[in-house]
């Protein structure tokens, strides 16, 4: 059984329960276009309730991996195994460095799932000018998928369409009964708060308005929606004429340490 290669920033394993608990009992596509390290998708795949799927994230390091894993499963085994980077500050910040070489794909995508695996608390963050520029994670035993691991997850995307893109443009062929499930970047609790660059660019309230207004859209087509954030003043008002569930999470998604424990965040559904 396959499971999420990447230890993506604001991963949802803790927050599967509640959001299964709110999706629909069969539907026909799935669609879930904040892909990150997929945990939703990678949990319904290993009870057989999908079998494919339209998966997409802005984030094209990302994907990249996943086309490769789908893709050429074997060619990155054996990129990976040639890494010789090690679990210390030297080897991390020198994968750091050949990575923003721009190496070759196959090699790219091996770097990738290693300063991952490595990094702190498995962020993606680009410098101005599109360095990867996280600092190294200290983990005492960082975990390198293998073989097994790449050739499961492998088979569970073979039936997928992997795309790099924007929410709005990936939704755009979402029909009736379909199940859309919506994890963005969440709208921060605080000014201070960092966790928001995923990207060079930041997901910020315009971005949110717009992103309520493909939820309203893909709403109306019939499909059911669930999305989940944070629990915001103004995630609060946008989705008021829709069901907002307070869930508890216990997540280390703010700077502060305070913060760190039984924050509440917001499911919402149509
Ligand atoms: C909260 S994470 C998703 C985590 C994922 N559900 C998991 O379990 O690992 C949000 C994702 O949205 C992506 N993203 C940011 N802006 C985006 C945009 N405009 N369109 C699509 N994806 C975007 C980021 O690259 C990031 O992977």
């Amino acid at each position: 059984m396959p499971k999420p290669i990447l230890k993506w920033a604001g991963g949802k394993r803790q927050l599967l329960p509640e959001i299964m608990k709110r999706m629909p009992e069969s539907f026909k596509g799935y669609w879930e276009p904040f892909l990150g390290g997929g945990a939703l998708f990678f949990e319904l795949h290993n009870r057989k309730t999908i079998s494919s799927g339209f998966l997409s994230d802005l984030n094209v390091d990302l994907i990249s991996v996943y086309k490769y894993i789908r893709n050429e499963p074997q060619e990155l085994i054996e990129s990976i195994n040639n890494l010789n980077y090690g679990n210390n500050e030297n080897d991390y910040y020198a994968a750091r460095k050949e990575f923003n070489s721009k190496p070759e794909p196959a090699r790219r995508a091996a770097l990738m799932i290693y300063l991952n695996r490595h990094c702190f608390n498995g962020l993606y963050r680009v410098s101005s000018s599109g360095n990867f520029n996280v600092p190294f994670g200290r983990y005492k035993n960082p975990r390198i998928p293998d073989q097994d691991d790449i050739l499961s997850m492998s088979e569970a995307l073979k039936n997928v369409e992997l795309e790099c893109c924007d929410f709005e443009p990936a939704l755009k062929n979402v029909e009736k009964n379909d199940f859309v499930y919506l994890d963005p970047p969440y709208h921060p609790l605080s000014k201070t708060a960092f966790f928001t660059s995923y990207n060079s660019g930041s997901f910020g309230p315009a971005e949110q308005e717009r992103l309520f207004s493909v939820f309203e859209n893909v709403s109306s087509r019939g499909a059911f929606v669930v999305m989940s954030n944070s629990d915001s003043q103004l995630i609060r008002e946008l989705y008021s004429s829709f069901n907002i569930f307070e869930i508890t999470a216990n997540r280390s998604i703010n700077s502060d340490k305070s913060g760190r424990k039984g924050i509440t965040e917001l499911i919402i559904t149509n």
